[in-house]
């Protein structure tokens, strides 16, 4: 009798702990029918459930979102914001410039650049089947900003795609402003230049002190 384990010490449910005492028997030694409790059941059960539900939700549900949709949904509420700060843009080059000469505004664009545009010019616009854009040289552009038609139009028969009906003006001039803000800058690896070398972009005077 002592040498049953689990028996409470001051004996008070002997008599039931005898009666948990399964048939099994080794060597003397026998099994107490001790079962989980009921609320391990349940976050066991429950565990089980949740995880079912999970994997068909995030799997095969249509209306489900990934981690990578919430980034997007922030990014393009965060844009909406920035955006709503700037007003309608005008595309020329003093706006361009404008716009190469505030950080926040780059900060921005590079983002947008590493989403829609560095699959073709790479990150840092070194080019893979896009051209170039850190170097002088230029196929479609002889001043700031016919980069803004560039993008609006494309060039090449799509082989750089039009994106006027993609994206708002506003985000077409940012761009453009980031893309002519690469040129000069060192990338990792860099295309040969192609097309014709053109003249530094023009001096940036900015808009309030031209008056
Ligand atoms: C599908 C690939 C592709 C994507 C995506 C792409 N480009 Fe291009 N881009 C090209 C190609 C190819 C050219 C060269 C066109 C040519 O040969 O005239 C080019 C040309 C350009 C030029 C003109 C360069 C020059 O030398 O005339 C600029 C500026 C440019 N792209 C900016 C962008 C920006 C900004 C984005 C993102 C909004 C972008 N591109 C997305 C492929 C792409």
């Amino acid at each position: 009798m002592s040498s049953i384990a689990n028996q409470p010490n001051d004996g008070s449910e002997a008599v039931s702990s005898m009666e948990n005492l399964l048939d099994h028997e080794y060597d003397g030694i026998r099994e107490y029918d001790n079962p989980v409790p009921g609320w391990w059941h349940l976050l066991f059960w429950g565990s089980v459930v949740f995880g079912a539900l999970y994997y068909f939700f995030f799997t095969f549900s249509p209306v489900s979102w990934t981690v990578q949709d919430r980034w997007e949904r922030a990014q393009a509420a965060a844009y909406q914001r920035v955006f709503g700060e700037l007003g309608e843009l005008k595309p020329d080059a003093q706006t361009m410039q404008e716009l190469m000469h505030n950080p926040q505004m780059m900060a921005v664009a590079k983002g947008m650049f590493a989403t829609n545009c560095a699959q073709c010019h790479a990150k840092d616009g070194g080019g893979i089947n896009g051209v170039n854009l850190t170097d002088n040289s230029y196929k479609n552009v002889r001043k700031l900003d016919d980069i803004i038609t560039v993008l609006n139009k494309g060039a090449n028969n799509g082989a750089m795609p039009a994106w006027e009906t993609r994206m708002s003006q506003n985000e077409r001039i940012l761009l453009a402003a980031y893309a002519a803000s690469l040129r000069g800058s060192v990338p990792a690896a860099p295309k040969a230049p192609e097309g014709t070398e053109i003249p530094p972009w023009p001096e940036f005077v900015p808009a309030a002190k031209k008056e």
